[in-house]
């Protein structure tokens, strides 16, 4: 049995401004989900009633948590190209490198370490940009959705562009239906994400959702117990980039 003493290096990842906008995302697309789903199908509301105002506070509550998304998708790709730290950016190094591809898939299958030049695994990149690119057409659609109910102030501020993405998409019935639709993109991409989220800190123990509550990460670091701690042993093989996550 080894009787090896784990220690573990601490690396702060992300700033507080970029995990205030990862929960209030995660906040307002929950919401979004259940009250875009109850404006497809009001269920309370018996079909021959005049009481529609359950249906309006739902609507309500919904075009607020729009408001929010409009508002974190734009500071956050704000804060990826311009913030200060560039350890954002610096994966995208990873995503255009077929040999960071090799590595990170071997490591999906315990072959080895991932690559990390910045924050993200090259597949993890990719799909942020996806849902990330979701996100801004369901802004875009649902901006479109309330300026054809909210003639005037914000409503008629954006009229004449969502008169163009409305004529662009072939009418105001396939907008409402595409943005359902993507809708379930963001259901998906749930799962999943939460899943690798729990697999990773099984797979490479770097502390997992950590990162994105207190803002640290965790690199195990192997000391020897002959050693007494005096003499650490790194465990892993990419010692220079120290402030990645790992999947
Ligand atoms: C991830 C983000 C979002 C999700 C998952 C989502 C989901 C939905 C769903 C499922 C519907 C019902 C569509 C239908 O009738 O079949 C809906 C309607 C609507 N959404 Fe969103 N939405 C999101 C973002 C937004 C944003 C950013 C806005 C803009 C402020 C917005 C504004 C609206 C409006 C105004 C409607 C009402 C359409 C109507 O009255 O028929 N949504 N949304």
């Amino acid at each position: 049995m080894s009787t090896d003493t784990v220690l573990y290096k601490r690396s702060y990842v992300f700033s507080f401004i970029i995990r205030l906008c990862h929960w209030l995302r995660a906040f307002a697309i929950f919401g979004l989900v259940v009250t875009g789903f109850y404006i497809a199908w009001p269920f309370l509301v018996a079909p021959d009633s005049t009481n529609v105002l359950e249906q309006g506070w739902v609507r309500f509550v919904h075009e607020v948590l729009g408001f929010v998304l409009v508002a974190v998708t734009l500071i956050r790709a704000y804060l990826f190209f311009f913030s200060r730290s560039n350890i954002e950016r610096r994966s995208v190094k990873d995503a255009v490198s077929p040999n960071s591809w090799i590595k990170q898939i071997k490591a999906y299958f315990w072959v080895g370490q991932p690559p990390h030049h910045g924050a993200y695994g090259p597949l993890q990149l990719v799909v942020y940009a996806g849902i990330s690119i979701a996100a801004i057409f369901m802004c875009v659609t649902g901006l479109t959705l309330y300026a054809n109910v909210y003639h005037l102030g914000m409503g008629g501020l954006f009229w004449q562009p969502a008169e163009w993405v409305t004529y662009a998409m072939g009418g105001l019935a396939n907008v409402r239906e595409w943005h359902h639709i993507v809708t379930w993109a963001f259901i998906v991409f749930v799962l999943i994400h939460v899943y690798m989220v729990i697999w990773t800190g099984i797979r490479f123990r770097n502390g997992s959702a950590d990162a994105i509550m207190s803002g640290f990460d965790y690199h195990p670091v192997h000391v020897k117990d002959k050693n007494k701690g005096n003499d650490p042993v790194q465990h892993q093989t990419h010692q220079t980039n120290t402030d990645h996550k790992g999947h």
